[in-house]
């Protein structure tokens, strides 16, 4: 079996978490490849809504093993307080998940640093979360970190002490003020934690699950558009969301991955800093937001609205191969009498259709086409055969425009607000 890979078009948040809930079923393991905490993927069933940081959106079926890869980072405290208010609803997180040796650890001190970065840069900031995710990547690539191999090591201790040590240099450069006596015991209590669950070796898992027939899903975090190479550098996160992502963290050679599901919102968002051309600072955003309940899974700050962008949407389905979407949130379009698609974008008079190579100094104007709203409550339809022909007239509409079939339409946070088109998906 080939692995499928789960992952955002946009700049996150665009409903990876249920819809891997919906599709976990179909498949006996759910992959973590990268990000870490600055994810929040949020799920919804039985009157339950239910926030993941670090724990794969599969957690809540039985017989599906959920993995941590070695792309992902943890914060040891986020984790086990995740850990923690899952064991409080009854599931045995102990039986379904299991943590890459080779994942690397967030210590107080890259929290610490993440925010003296953000300060420092003033207007220019980032708008990250504040999870370390930054430093913790840096110390990665500069091959300084702590895995979580680590930690079972005789000499954690001295490594952990070396490395907050250079941590302490850089805030001292910063000139950052903090107490680590009031972080640390809670990090500690992680660490323990951590020791007690399964920590294995993913890539041989995750290849042995492939070998023996078993059906594996790659859960992307945070969005194409906050790729670190393919995203709007700087405003960006530090790993690879993009499908390539999945070899890397996961341990996947390129030839075993099979589908992959883009994920993308019927109109768009963005939390943090950085370019969005087609926001709508006006009341338009202000009822998407409210209609949306767009604020942060993570962080609980408003996310700024705008229409959907296909040059945007057209980069992110090539730089993925996408062979598959679904489109979210359409109920938040329920009310509009029309509804705009950023087809091309104007710069300098001239017209195109792709994201310029500048995109942060460069002024982009997004031109529109508009399509007629379809004045329906979506959130009741059980079938796709009762969409109206608006909704339907939107979506064959993109499927022409971005070369690949649509095959679920999501009309609300449940699990059962769902339809299919293609029923080969679940
Ligand atoms: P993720 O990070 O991609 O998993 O997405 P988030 O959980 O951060 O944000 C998606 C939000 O939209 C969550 O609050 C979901 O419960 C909600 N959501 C997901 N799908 C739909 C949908 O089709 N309609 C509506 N109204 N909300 C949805
Ligand atoms: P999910 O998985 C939306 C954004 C931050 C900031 C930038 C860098 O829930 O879709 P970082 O903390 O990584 O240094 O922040 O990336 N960001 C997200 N935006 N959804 C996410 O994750 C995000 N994770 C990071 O707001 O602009
Ligand atoms: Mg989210």
């Amino acid at each position: 079996m080939k692995v499928d890979v789960l992952l955002g078009l946009q700049w996150g948040d665009e409903g990876k978490g249920k819809i891997v809930d919906v599709l976990t079923p179909k498949y006996d393991v759910i992959g973590r490849f990268q990000g870490g905490p600055n994810a929040g993927h949020t799920l919804e069933f039985d009157g339950i809504k239910h926030v993941l940081h670090t724990i794969p959106s599969g957690i809540f079926h039985d017989g599906v093993k959920n993995v941590v890869g070695n792309g992902v980072v943890i914060d040891p405290v986020i984790l086990k307080k995740e850990i923690d208010a899952l064991i409080n609803m009854g599931v045995k997180v102990n039986d379904k998940l299991a943590i890459s040796k080779k994942a690397h650890i967030i210590l107080p001190t890259h929290r610490l640093i993440d925010a003296a970065s953000e300060k420092a840069k003033g207007k220019e900031k980032i708008g990250s979360t504040l999870k370390g995710i930054g430093p913790t990547y840096m110390d990665k690539t500069g091959r300084n970190g702590i895995r979580v191999g680590d930690l079972f090591l005789p000499d954690f201790e001295e490594r952990y002490q070396k490395l907050v040590e250079k941590h302490k240099q850089i805030l001292k450069f910063h000139e950052f003020e903090y107490d680590l006596t009031e972080l640390e015991p809670a990090f500690y209590a992680g660490v323990e934690m951590i020791k007690g669950l399964t920590v294995i070796d993913s890539e041989h898992y995750i290849n042995q699950a492939i070998n023996s027939g078993k059906a594996v899903l790659a859960e992307g975090a945070q969005g194409t558009l906050l790729d670190v190479d393919f995203g709007s550098y700087p405003f960006v996160t530090s790993s690879n969301t993009t499908a390539a992502g999945t070899c890397t963290g996961l341990g996947v050679a390129p030839n075993k991955v099979g589908d992959v599901i883009g994920i993308f919102k019927a109109y768009c968002t963005r939390v943090g800093s950085g370019p969005f051309p087609t926001e709508l600072e006006n009341e338009v955003g202000e009822e998407l937001r409210r209609a949306g309940h767009e604020f942060g899974a993570t962080t609980g700050r408003p996310r700024r609205c705008g229409w959907i962008d296909l040059p945007a949407l057209k980069y992110a389905i090539m730089i993925n191969g996408v062979t598959q979407l679904c489109m979210m949130k359409a109920d938040v379009l329920d009310n509009f009498d029309t509804i705009k698609v950023c087809t091309h974008y104007d710069v300098d008079g001239e017209r195109i259709d792709y994201m310029p190579y500048d995109i942060v100094s460069t002024e982009v104007k997004p031109v529109y086409k508009e399509v007629k709203g379809w004045k329906t409550d979506l959130t009741k339809l059980a079938s796709i055969e009762d969409i109206p022909a608006e909704l339907n007239a939107y979506v064959e509409y993109l499927e022409r425009e971005l070369h690949v079939p649509i095959t679920i339409v999501s009309v609300g946070p449940d699990r059962k607000q769902t339809l299919l088109r293609d029923s080969v998906l679940v």
